[in-house]
Parts: C-alpha cells; sequence; structure tokens
C-alpha cells in the first residue's frame, strides 16, 4: 500500500480545489497525518494565477493564508502520481473519469462521499455568489476534509 497523497480537482483551481487543499493541509497538520496534498483544475484558463481574490479572503477569515497558490491543469502523471483524486462536483468527476489513463492508479471520488450522510452531494460552485457563497463552500469542504482526513489515517 503506498503512501496515501491526494489532489483536489474542480474547474478553474482557484475557487473550490484551493480551499479544499488548505482545510485538509489544515487538518492533516491538527492529526498529524504526513501526506502530500495539491490541487488541481480540469480547465486551464487560470494556470498560473493565484485564488480567486473571495478565496483568498475566506480562508484569511479562518487564519489560513492560500495567496501563494497557483493553480494548475490536471494532467495524467496525476493518476499515477496521487492515490486519491478528489473531484469537488458531478462535472469534475465525470472528467476525472474520462481523463483517467489505463494505467491510472488513483482512486476517484467526489469529496462529500467521504462525509457519510452526504454522500453523492457536490460542494457548490461559488463562482456566481457573493462571500456568503464562499462560505457554505468553506463548510462543505471543511466537512470533506475532516472526514477524508480521518479515513486516510487508518490506512
Ligand atoms: P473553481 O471555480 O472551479 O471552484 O475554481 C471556477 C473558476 C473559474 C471559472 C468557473 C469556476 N470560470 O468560468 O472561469
Amino acid at each position: 500500500m503506498p503512501k496515501p497523497s491526494v489532489l483536489f480537482v474542480c474547474l478553474g483551481n482557484i475557487c473550490r480545489s484551493p480551499l479544499a487543499e488548505a482545510a485538509f493541509r489544515e487538518e492533516a497538520k491538527r492529526i498529524g497525518l504526513d501526506i502530500e496534498i495539491d490541487s488541481a483544475g480540469t480547465g486551464g484558463w487560470h494556470a498560473g494565477e493565484p485564488p480567486d481574490h473571495r478565496a483568498i479572503a475566506t480562508a484569511r477569515k479562518h487564519g489560513i493564508d492560500i495567496s501563494s497558490y497557483r493553480a494548475r491543469k490536471v494532467t495524467v502523471g496525476d493518476f499515477r502520481r496521487f492515490t486519491h483524486i478528489i473531484g469537488l462536483d458531478f462535472e469534475n468527476l465525470a472528467d476525472l473519469q474520462r481523463l483517467h489513463p489505463h494505467d491510472g492508479t488513483a482512486d476517484l471520488s467526489l469529496l462529500l462521499d467521504h462525509v457519510p450522510e452526504r454522500a453523492g452531494e457536490a460542494v457548490s460552485d461559488p463562482w456566481y455568489g457573493d462571500m456568503s457563497d464562499f462560505d457554505v463552500t468553506w463548510n462543505d469542504v471543511t466537512a470533506g476534509a475532516k472526514a477524508l482526513a480521518a479515513e486516510l489515517a487508518l490506512l
């Protein structure tokens, strides 16, 4: 069993997946889980850019600085490099399933699949919303991050 490693994936890698990465880094640190963590987007339009300013502000409210994160597009190599690739919504998961190469070894799932009472739910996309929508996203990714970290700590 390889050491677990986790990649969070949304569309642009500037709103939801950086927040999931931040929440998971925080939770992994809190429980002493030493693990490789990253995030990426299925689209490359924002590659090289920092997270959306609203995502940066949301993380900052919780004492986390994500301003140095940079967006990147998911690669075929990610399916061998990471043991777990976590889609934030249904479209992200469907895109990941389509991109998964034959020799890929990553386990694909939705983030909220790891929260028993929320399995099969998507993390809502705050892109067209306001700061309160980013708060909802933060609550969702925090619930997912806690559950996923607890699960991986048992491997
Ligand atoms: P994310 O949000 O996938 O959570 O990073 C979005 C970012 C950019 C766009 C849509 C969603 N966009 O249309 O450019």
